[in-house]
């Protein structure tokens, strides 16, 4: 039985598009049922177009306070009826009562090495920048399950890209994003084969059989 996923996105979906390859290659054992993007304007939606997923833009601006925002994602995302739920490149915070219906069915890519850089205000291309300002010489990038702390959930995989000499924001978010391609669809299909189990913090890999 294929898992029902929605994916979440706010720019231009990169990591949206490996998980749309994985569902159509067959190696994600699972189809996207609903992208919901956080920006009415963003190439992501494109990918979902092209692929026939439905695509829906819940913008802030198109709402009166936090409290509304909140509740048209909840409604968006339950209404979809998910065993997954995917934040690629969102920029967003999940609503509460999402996290708290969706607990352990809710993954997220960061751009870095979680705990370092990571939390609130830390996404884009400020986390490269941080670590540039801090003189890491390491990044890299997490896939992990969503908690009610920003960032802060038990982390599923994790990959390190060294920080070179010379490099840019640009440079260096280049190198993590290719390793978040690795990672976010593989983390995604483990889910789907349910071979990924949860004992407090620790994510391992349940082996078939
Ligand atoms: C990437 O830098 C990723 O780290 C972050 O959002 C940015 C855009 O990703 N999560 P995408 O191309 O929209 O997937």
């Amino acid at each position: 039985m294929l898992k029902r996923i929605v994916v979440m996105c706010s720019g231009g979906g990169s990591n949206f598009q490996t998980l749309i390859d994985g569902c159509n290659n067959g190696a994600i054992n699972g189809r996207i049922v609903r992208m919901i993007s956080s920006a009415k304007k963003a190439y992501s939606i494109e990918r979902a177009r092209a692929n026939g997923i439905e695509a829906l833009a819940i913008h802030k601006n198109d709402y009166p306070d936090t409290a509304a925002l909140d509740r048209a994602r909840h409604e968006a995302i339950m209404q979809a009826e998910p065993d997954l739920v995917v934040l690629a490149g969102f920029l967003g915070i999940v609503p509460l009562e999402t996290v708290r219906a969706l607990e352990g069915k809710i993954l997220n890519i960061h751009p870095a090495l979680i705990p370092s850089f990571c939390g609130k205000g830390m996404y884009g291309q400020r986390v490269h920048q941080a670590v540039l300002e801090y003189g890491a010489k390491v990044s890299g990038a997490t896939v992990h399950f969503v908690n009610e702390e920003i960032d802060g959930g038990p982390v599923v995989f994790q990959k390190c890209v060294p920080v070179l000499e010379g490099d840019t924001v640009e440079s260096l978010a280049d190198r993590v994003l290719e390793v978040e391609h690795e990672l976010l669809p593989k983390a995604v299909e483990l889910f789907c084969r349910d071979e990924l189990q949860i004992n407090g913090r620790i994510v391992s890999q349940k082996l078939p059989g």
